[in-house]
């Protein structure tokens, strides 16, 4: 059977964003393009395997100021299988080293004709200012605590593979959720699509001000695995607290790891979720983190498709943009 075409000339015009900075701000219907925009790609390029041109002439910049293994070669990737050009920024290299501030480093990367930015850092909302600053694309790829946009697209883009429609699926997010940019972005993502969402760990990580999201809270991971279609297993940020939140992690582990003893009290196609990285025998036991029902690689691939879907739509041709004849094979494909 052969691929679908893909055959969009420009971005469609209900996408009207030119960054990516957070899903809080998204409307249901832009995170459904999203991930519309993401099958589309993951389909035309047969799993993201085949190169698709359509940003060729388009140079991306990687900016990370935290450690990624994941996120930044999916986003490099991504891009290259679009055709685009990819330049890895180092920070620790760099003249921000020498005092240059930020904002100067950025607009000197802007002054050198790029199309957007891929930012990761420590502090958050840096890509909303950035976004304030540049002309070019911003694309959030972790902001501190805050927000990690395409980590939730990816996990919602995989549940929704399997089980369709989000109407209805209750999705337990389970672990540090003080401290967890993935969890933000799901559950902003998965409230507006319609899941319903739980959110459990211990007291010192799971504040009962998330209720006021609209989702449930729970510290008793052993009641509520029976009640969920999907469990998303959160790494503990240890690297973000600046005190232990409890006092072992073999503590933790008894009581919040996701174990095959759980697992037998769980409906029998119960979805097993991780961003990654995956610290087994802390969030999950390595049987968990293996067993048929983890998502836990097909996440990572669908990385892939979701970032060109966001690539995409925030660095592709408008509607009103002239095709420049130097990309002749833009909808050829
Ligand atoms: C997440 C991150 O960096 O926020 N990982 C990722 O992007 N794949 C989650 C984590 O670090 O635990």
């Amino acid at each position: 059977m052969s691929s679908p075409t893909f055959d969009q000339q420009a971005v469609p015009s209900q996408w009207t964003h030119r960054h990516l900075l957070d899903l809080e701000r998204l409307t249901p219907d832009e995170i459904r393009l999203l991930l519309d925009t993401a099958t589309l790609f993951k389909e035309a390029t047969g799993g993201c395997r085949r190169k698709l041109a359509v940003l060729t002439g388009t140079t991306v910049v990687t900016l990370f100021f935290e450690n990624s293994t994941r996120t930044k070669t999916s986003f490099a990737l991504a891009a290259r299988r679009l055709g685009a050009d990819v330049v890895d920024f180092s920070a620790s290299s760099s003249s921000l080293s020498k005092g240059e501030s930020f904002i100067d480093t950025a607009r000197n990367l802007e002054a050198m004709g790029i199309d957007a930015v891929v930012v990761r850092h420590g502090t958050p909302g840096t890509p909303h200012l950035l976004a304030q600053h540049l002309s070019v694309g911003v694309i959030n790829a972790g902001d501190g605590p805050h927000e990690h946009p395409t980590q939730g697209l990816l996990d919602i883009f995989s549940i929704r593979e399997r089980l369709g429609d989000l109407q209805g699926v209750t999705v337990g997010l389970v672990g540090d959720i003080a401290h967890s940019r993935t969890a933000r972005s799901n559950l902003w993502g998965l409230v507006k699509l319609g899941a319903r969402v739980i959110v459990c760990g211990p007291p010192t990580l799971v504040s009962d001000r998330w209720r006021e999201l609209g989702v449930e809270v729970s510290h008793d991971l052993d009641a509520i695995v029976p009640r969920c279609d999907v469990l998303n297993l959160l790494r503990i940020q240890f690297e973000r607290q600046n005190t232990r939140p409890f006092p072992s992690v073999r503590e933790y582990a008894h009581l919040y790891a996701m174990t095959r003893e759980r697992l037998k009290r769980a409906k029998k196609d119960l979805l097993i979720l991780a961003p990654g990285p995956i610290n087994r025998g802390v969030e999950v036991s390595a049987e968990v983190a293996d067993c048929p029902q983890s998502l836990i690689l097909d996440q990572v691939a669908n990385g892939l498709a979701v970032r060109m879907g966001v690539l995409w739509l925030t660095c592709g041709p408008r509607a009103a943009d002239a095709v420049p004849a130097a990309i002749p094979t833009r909808g050829g494909f």
